[in-house]
């Protein structure tokens, strides 16, 4: 079959691992007779340089005509001013919502031959594997009024925090129906006690957990998720949680798995285009030294094919392969050992 891909490498880090992503979507394709048609494209930083502007319009009509988006990494120490008037996570906030991918999925297994590499103690690591469901076009992100002014004499600055009901109906139906492939269990976090978008949020879950009585509801509070995924991690299966709380658990979350670099994520919405990429920043201090660890974005391209291509099989085997050349000892950097970016990519290759 014959798919459109485009690539977005970004900054920093991002054109190494992408580059890597792409010798795997090429070894795939030539195993199983796919035609995978790539167009790369300027995002982030090098796209303000270039363009003076973090997405060009030409860049997400081509996102928005392909079948999927591989991504890298945004963002860097040149483009921190807070004045400045376009940023490069802006171009990534605009590349979410253009494409509309309301859920993000950030899948968090931990490889027993890397728990030493965790700060968490190898029994409370064992049977880890958690996917967090983010809402990614709705709450502080995106709510309107955003901004700052003068009032009474002071100086303000303004985020909204707001949700509509179906932006919660459909990214919560999502994790159920996710959950129904794993162990039937969801926990909705929120801040019901104190915000009242959390209630309106509560208020969903529970009847989208009405209409699917298979699957086990729980209701936590984001302080005490953030507690329980250091103190219980195992315990947990699908998670579900607003834009803003989901940022900042899966950051935490990712800790378990050893290094950020392992792990991968994908944005879907109501099409098929789906947007994939690492999980883990653009990495300044190590940009240009080809000592990324590729497999965060490796396994991105799992759940492409999977998600975007449905190519099921297709992904296992690219799953499979990152498992056994962990097992193997095969290691860069971030995770105790010598092996370049490429290393890392052809070993893992060498096993698909
Ligand atoms: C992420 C990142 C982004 C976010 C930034 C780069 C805008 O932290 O994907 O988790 O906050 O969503
Ligand atoms: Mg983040």
């Amino acid at each position: 079959m014959t798919f459109k891909i485009t690539l977005l490498p970004g900054d920093g880090i991002g054109p190494e691992v992408v580059a890597e992503a792409v010798r795997v979507l090429d070894f795939i394709a030539s195993k199983y007779n796919h035609t995978f048609n790539f167009t790369e494209r300027l995002m982030g930083g090098c796209s303000i340089d270039k363009y003076n502007s973090s997405l060009t319009d030409e860049t997400l009509a081509d996102c928005q005509s392909a079948d999927a988006v591989l991504l890298g990494a945004v963002g860097g120490p040149k483009w921190d001013d807070p004045a400045a008037k376009d940023r490069p996570e802006r171009g990534l906030l605009a590349l979410r919502k253009g494409l509309g991918v309301f859920a993000n999925l950030r899948p968090v297994k931990v490889h027993p031959a890397l728990m030493e590499w965790s700060p968490l103690k190898p029994e409370k690591l064992q049977g880890v594997d958690i996917l967090v469901v983010r809402e990614l076009t709705g709450g502080l992100y995106f709510g309107w009024p955003k901004g700052r002014d003068i009032k009474d004499g002071r100086e303000r600055a303004v985020d909204t925090l707001e949700y509509y009901d179906y932006e919660i109906k459909r990214v919560m139906e999502l994790a159920f129906k996710l959950a129904k492939g794993r162990r039937k269990k969801v926990t909705s976090v929120d801040k019901a006690n104190v915000l009242e978008s959390s209630r309106l949020w509560r208020q969903i879950a529970t009847e989208v957990g009405a209409e699917n009585k298979d699957v086990e509801l729980e209701h936590m509070l984001v302080d005490t998720t953030s507690m329980r995924l250091i103190t219980d991690p195992a315990w947990m299966d699908v998670v579900v949680t607003e834009n803003m709380f989901g940022d900042i658990l899966t950051d935490e979350a990712s800790i378990l798995a050893g290094s950020m670099g392992m792990l991968p994520s994908a944005s879907l919405g109501e099409s098929t285009v789906g947007l994939f990429e690492p999980i883990h920043g653009s990495a300044p201090d190590i940009a240009g030294k080809g000592i990324a660890n590729p497999i965060g974005t490796i396994l991105s391209t799992a759940m492409l094919l999977r998600h975007s291509l449905k190519l099921e099989a297709e992904a296992v085997v690219i799953e499979k392969a990152v498992e056994q050349t962990i097992t193997a000892g095969a290691r860069t950097t971030d995770i105790g050992g010598k092996l370049t970016t490429r290393q890392m990519a052809d070993e893992i290759i060498k096993r698909i």
